[in-house]
């Protein structure tokens, strides 16, 4: 049965329209004021709040914004005076439903709160379809055949469906964060919300407000209540990253929330209770930082609780190709481009690389590969030059590879391509030969197509049909 809220400072009027809408089934509760109604809506879940506008203390008009804040599920109806549709409008602004106008009609005030009931019943179905299709839609995938990516992944099967605290330890741009979101994503919270926050961007003041939220005026800027990440992760997930850099006072704060599952505001007596759960990353050797005493040693097991190691990529090389592969396929079909793989010596560059940025250094170099490429395959001079350099050293120590001229004219010719972003024509012109012949060249390099329209990225002015 739709709990609503009425408020007003007038008895009369408001026994008078709890009286209403008792007889149409609701349960009415009522409230004096609008500091005692927002109490009463902390405390509880109302479907509906109606309330008067001018009021002794607090106004109508901030409890709707109060409320809105505090409790968005709950609907908003303000009562006002016939002669002031203004208040009505600037409460509508601020996420009010409707108004009622005084004095009462009957099948006005039936009609008004049957309404803004239904829609809200339509608003909940439709909030509860959109997180199960969230929650029903495939999760990112995560590539990775080798030995150790699949230890990780096994044990991403274990924690995920557990309510334990789990902490990502591995190198930048191992996929810590895609991880913890695949957590969540396999877990009972799952239709829940998973909120991330980076701990390392924030100093201490501006975290622990935007962690724990606080009351209006609880420091200069506090302009309004505010409640923090932790209640928004409330049922959900809240992913802590870079817990490696946050201050001892800060680990003693979280530790904490974790222990109790309880936390208060900033400005606030009011203890709150929330159920969170807590996946944490870091890149740094928190064990060595908890010797160094930089960390929290108790703050530190609990939230090693479960840890998930994520192997570097020069640890897994076995997943370069795979990778490399899945990020051009992305790419390509991302710039509408065919490219059907890399060429031998891409794949060495690739393969020789130290990889010190990991599987989003990976991503980057072949994003800047399928850019440049003009060819059906990623040829080494696609590849961000620091990958190149190793191979050409590499070739350079080796057995010189015997060059034919057709081989040379071929890399000239391609090189051309390249620099001039594919476009035909001026490549044309700076080979010094006509596009006619251009043309054939790349389609004996398997280049271009016989069907290929012979202009295709060119950007060089069309003959006359004529
Ligand atoms: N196994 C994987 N399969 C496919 N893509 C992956 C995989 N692991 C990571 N990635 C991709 O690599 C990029 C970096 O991953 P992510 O941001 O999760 O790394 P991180 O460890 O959080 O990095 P940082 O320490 O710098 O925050 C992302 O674009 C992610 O989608
Ligand atoms: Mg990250």
């Amino acid at each position: 049965m739709p709990r609503i809220l009425v408020v007003d400072d007038e008895e009369a009027i408001r026994s008078g329209l709890a009286e209403i809408l008792v007889e149409e089934g609701y349960t009415v509760e009522q409230a004096a004021n609008a500091e005692a109604a927002l109490a009463r809506v902390r405390e509880e879940l109302f479907d509906l709040v109606c309330t008067d506008v001018r009021m002794p203390g607090m106004d109508g008009l901030e409890l709707v914004e109060r409320v809105k804040l505090e409790s968005p599920e709950t609907e908003l109806i303000v009562i006002t005076g016939f002669a002031s549709l203004q208040s009505a409008v600037d409460a509508v602004k601020r996420g009010a439903e409707d108004y009622l106008s005084k004095p009462f009609d009957l099948d006005e005030v039936r009609l008004t709160v049957k309404r803004a009931l239904e829609k809200k019943s339509l608003r909940d179905k439709q909030g509860r379809l959109e997180r199960r299709v969230a929650h029903l839609s495939p999760g990112p995938t995560l590539i990775g055949r080798s030995v150790p990516f699949q230890k990780s992944l096994q044990l991403l099967d274990r924690v995920a469906p557990t309510n334990s605290t789990v902490l990502i330890l591995g190198e930048t741009g191992t996929g810590k964060e895609l991880i913890a979101r695949e957590i969540h994503r396999r877990s009972p919270r799952s239709a829940e919300p998973f909120i991330p926050i980076n701990c390392g961007a924030l100093p201490d003041s501006l975290l622990e407000s935007e962690l724990f939220g606080y009351a209006k005026g609880a420091f200069t800027g506090a302009d309004k209540t505010t409640q923090g990440l932790f209640e928004a992760a409330d049922r959900g997930t809240l992913f802590l990253d870079e817990i490696g850099n946050i201050s001892l006072n800060m680990q003693q704060r979280l530790l904490r929330v974790l222990e109790a599952g309880e936390l208060l505001r900033l400005g606030e007596r009011k203890v709150r209770k929330v159920d969170v759960r807590i996946v944490a990353a870091t890149n740094s050797d928190l064990k060595r930082d908890v010797e160094k005493g930089l960390f929290r040693q108790d703050f530190y097991y609990r939230l090693r609780v479960m840890s998930l190691e994520l192997p570097p990529l020069r640890d897994r090389m076995d997943d370069l190709a795979l990778l490399a592969g899945h990020f051009l396929q992305a790419c390509a079909a991302r710039f509408h481009k065919r490219i059907g793989g890399f060429s031998p010596t891409a794949m060495k560059a690739l393969q020789a690389h130290r990889w010190p940025g990991n599987i989003r250094e990976l991503e980057n170099a072949v994003e800047h590969a399928a850019i440049l490429c003009v060819t059906p395959q990623v040829e080494l001079e696609d590849l961000p030059g620091e990958l190149r350099e190793k191979v050409v050293a590499i070739e350079a120590g080796g057995e010189p590879t015997p060059v034919t001229l057709d081989a040379l004219e071929r890399q000239h010719i391609l090189k051309t391509l390249r620099e001039c972003g594919g476009h035909r024509g001026r490549s044309a012109e700076l080979l010094g030969i006509n596009r006619r012949t251009l043309y054939r060249k790349l389609i004996e390099y398997g280049v271009a197509r016989d069907e290929d329209d012979e202009d295709a990225g060119d950007d060089s002015p069309q003959p006359n049909p004529a």
